[in-house]
């Protein structure tokens, strides 16, 4: 990368026009970019494969940046250049940290910094390349599908950042119950690249091939001149020809795949608790109300339903349980139309009375569930969380499963993700976006037709199983467990499944499964597969434990990744580059985390000393702040100062995020302030050689060092933002990739004038 001097002054007499700036163009060319995925038996390894050649005629930086799907492990990555390999390795996070703080104390490494969206996980390195050489990178992802609403979705994100002379994706299924119907869907999946996708659906196998010609690239919806930027998500459902399932073995290894769907349909119970507290106010509780109205309409006529909101109170629709006739659901409708919001935020209260509601009213072949909706942490009534999932805990005892759907950003995610899982259910985050309500409506249908209860899977001839009880099987849905065959004589390897269903216990056995149901398989998926979900399973696991019971989970899953060479929350990937250069550190980051907090947006705590202050006619030489940009979704402030002697650019940029991360950066120093402590090194922040990242939610500033050495000025540049931008301020989006940035709508008054 190299810059032009920029050309600009700011003075204060007028509003500016407009600015941009732009830097010499780059020469380096993605000339083919590959994505190959094979899914075979449910199980889906993805490969990117991007190569890059330096034009130029001297050594560049190259940057590899894709996004992967947040559930996906990644498993391999190596970089070719010069005839050599270099292969990253897979290493216990705290180790790679260790052997890597000082040289990131330093500001020397580039970590990496994986950001977490809603389904996507950033994966950045970058290397160096020598004059007219070329390097290859190749990214290897794991992930085990989840059928959800009766279909696997494989999420493939293409965004290669420049048109690619020979772009393609290639996937290919293999499903050997075979696949009952295959689509293509997502933001790729366009008119106008209608023409690049074929689709092949041979019973047993599918092939997506996806092959945009340069031109499509730039023309498609979310495309530019940047290329492709988008998703291209692959829906599929296989048959079930056996009641029991799939069950794959290899030598060593067996897996199960269980969804029946020629059960009845249970009964259930639901009582739904929602946070109506002063926190809720505006768009969530309107999005709360929608989507309750139509989870309300999509009740069955033997449903049994409960209602009702909660502050510092409670406010009952009525006091029980009552059957979903018309009329109770169009009085609970006129109920849930009329929710305020006010007062603070008593979970454990609410969730206790619900789980009472629910456990007067206990019935035979009916399936209780218990639904939490709430946006903030417990604020009045019982505050200590351990103190509320003991009491939650005690009170539902096992019965029901309690599912809490956490809204925004300011939920203690933690909390209800432990308190979920204590209560055999799983906490979901709803992201507070114009589609909120279809979220909430979308978590309810997949536990609105809940099928059996008390599912006990039970094998012999097998060990190091992976979870078999679960308190529900909803339709739509799919039961997965593996584990080790212990015995290799194949006749004594069984399998068999015991639940409740409707009226009454059923038993799935071989007897029942009308064809041959095992298959035998290479051992070395299957086994991955084993991996993979013993793995997701310790860490949810890990979740509700402490002290030595949490450390001895943590060890064994940390030696599972390990040998899987998994990329997750306990291990690091360590790009070894090559000599001379910084080594990468890869990690996954942790759901959950909240990220910015509702103070920001009622009276944004401006940091002393970065706050905005424009003073016309300021004396010349003294510096000037400026608020460049504003986020109040994010929460993220970012303000510059200006020595108006100097042009090109700015001394000093703070930046203020997450109500907590301050910020300081100036061409030599980084300080960060998290809290109340200050430190060198964050996550967030991330020091190159000519560039500094900072990451805030999903929101990625790139602030640019410039100019010469004893005189490097800085410039910040979003090079990425969220879908739904609620920014303004000067501060200009990345433009293209290698040609200009732009300071936009200007709020501050000053004048811009290119010299
Ligand atoms: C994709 O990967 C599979 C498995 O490694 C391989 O067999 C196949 O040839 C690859 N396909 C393409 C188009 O490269
Ligand atoms: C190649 O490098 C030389 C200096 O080393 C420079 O003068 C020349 O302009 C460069 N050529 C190109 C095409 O960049
Ligand atoms: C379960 O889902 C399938 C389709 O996915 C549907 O045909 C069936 O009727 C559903 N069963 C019940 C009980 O809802
Ligand atoms: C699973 O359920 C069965 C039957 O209800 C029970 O006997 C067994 O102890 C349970 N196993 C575990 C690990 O909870
Ligand atoms: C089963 O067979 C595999 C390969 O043939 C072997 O590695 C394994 O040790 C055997 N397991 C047992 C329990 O005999
Ligand atoms: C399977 O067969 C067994 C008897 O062998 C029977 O008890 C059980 O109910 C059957 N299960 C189903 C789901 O039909």
């Amino acid at each position: 990368w190299s810059y032009t001097a920029m050309r600009m002054t700011l003075s204060s007499t007028s509003l500016p026009p407009f600015l941009t700036n732009c830097i010499t163009e780059d020469d380096w060319d993605i000339y083919s970019f590959h994505i190959n995925s094979t899914v075979t038996g449910r199980y889906a390894t993805t490969v990117i494969k991007s190569r890059v050649a330096n034009r130029m005629n001297e050594s560049k930086e190259i940057e590899f940046h894709v996004r992967i799907p947040k559930n996906a492990f990644i498993s391999k990555f190596r970089m070719f250049i010069d005839g050599q390999v270099y292969d990253g390795t897979v290493k216990a996070k705290e180790q790679a940290q260790r052997q890597y703080t000082e040289a990131v104390s330093r500001g020397e490494s580039a970590g990496l910094v994986s950001s977490v969206g809603r389904t996507l996980e950033e994966f950045k390195t970058s290397v160096t390349v020598a004059a007219h050489k070329k390097v290859t990178f190749e990214l290897t992802y794991e992930e085990l599908m989840t059928r959800t609403l009766g279909k696997y979705e494989l999420l493939i994100h293409a965004r290669p950042m420049q048109p690619v002379q020979d772009f393609k994706v290639d996937v290919h299924i293999h499903e050997k119950a075979g696949i009952s119907f295959i689509d293509v869907k997502g933001g790729l999946s366009t008119k106008a690249l209608a023409n690049a996708i074929t689709k092949t659906h041979a019973d047993k196998q599918a092939w997506v091939h996806f092959y945009p010609t340069e031109d499509q690239q730039k023309t498609c919806d979310s495309c530019g001149e940047q290329g492709l930027n988008g998703d291209l998500v692959i829906v599929y459902d296989v048959n079930r020809i056996s009641s029991l399932g799939d069950l794959k073995r290899s030598p060593g290894y067996f897996v199960h795949h269980f969804a029946p769907s020629e059960l009845p349909r249970m009964p259930k119970n639901v009582v739904f608790v929602i946070d109506q507290s002063g926190s809720m106010h505006g768009k969530k509780i309107q999005q709360t109300r929608i989507a309750l109205i139509h989870i309300l309409n999509d009740l069955a006529e033997d449903d049994h339903f409960g209602l009702m909101t909660f502050d510092d109170n409670i406010f009952h629709w009525k006091r029980e349980l009552v059957q979903a006739t018309e009329e109770n659901v169009k009085s609970a409708k006129s109920f849930a139309r009329k929710i305020q919001d006010r007062g603070s935020t008593d979970i454990n209260k609410a969730v206790l009375e619900g789980t009472k509601m629910l456990n007067a009213h206990h019935k035979e072949s009916s399936a209780s569930i218990l639904i939490l909706l709430t946006d903030g942490d417990p604020t009045s009534g019982v505050t200590n969380p351990e103190r509320i999932q003991s009491n939650v805990r005690k009170a539902i005892a096992d019965k029901f499963p309690l599912y809490c759907l956490g809204f925004g950003f300011d939920v203690n995610f933690n909390f209800l993700e432990k308190m979920s899982l204590q209560n055999n259910g799983v906490a979901r985050r709803i992201y507070e976006d114009s589609d909120a309500d279809l979220q909430l409506k979308g978590f309810y249908e997949e536990v609105a037709n809940p099928l059996l209860l008390d599912v006990a899977m039970t094998y012999s001839g097998a060990s190091n199983l992976t979870q078999t009880n679960f308190s529900m099987y909803y339709n739509g849905s799919e039961i997965v467990v593996a584990g080790q065959v212990t015995d290799n004589n194949s006749e004594n390897f069984d399998s068999q499944v015991i639940a409740i269903s409707a009226n009454k216990r059923v038993r799935f056995s071989k007897t029942n499964a009308s064809v041959e149901f095992t298959e035998v398989v290479s051992d070395d998926q299957i086994q991955r597969v084993w991996a993979y979900l013993t793995v997701k399973q310790l860490l949810q696991k890990e979740v509700v434990l402490s002290g030595p019971e949490k450390e001895a989970v943590q060890k064994e899953a940390l030696e599972l990744s390990l040998k899987y060479s998994f990329v997750t929350p306990l291990t690091s990937m360590v790009v070894t580059k090559p000599p001379g250069e910084e080594t990468d550190v890869l990690d996954k980051p942790k759901e959950g985390k909240p990220q910015s907090s509702r103070e920001m947006d009622l009276a944004p705590p401006v940091h002393p000393g970065l706050g905005l202050s424009v003073y016309p006619g300021h004396p010349r030489g003294h510096p000037v702040r400026y608020r460049l940009h504003h986020d109040p979704v994010v929460g993220l402030y970012v303000n510059g100062e200006l020595d108006s002697n100097v042009k090109g650019g700015f001394n000093k940029i703070g930046i203020h995020f997450d109500n907590s991360h301050h910020v300081e950066v100036g061409p030599k120093l980084i300080s960060v302030r998290i809290g109340q402590t200050t430190t060198h090194h964050s996550e967030q922040v991330i020091r190159r050689d000519k560039e500094i990242d900072v990451a805030a939610g999903d929101m990625r500033l790139v602030i640019i060092v410039h100019g010469q050495t004893g005189k490097e000025l800085l410039w910040p540049v979003l090079r990425q933002q969220p879908s739904d931008n609620f920014g303004e301020g000067i501060l200009g989006e990345w433009e293209k990739k290698k040609a200009c940035f732009a300071l936009l709508r200007p709020v501050a008054k000053f004048t811009v004038e290119e010299v």
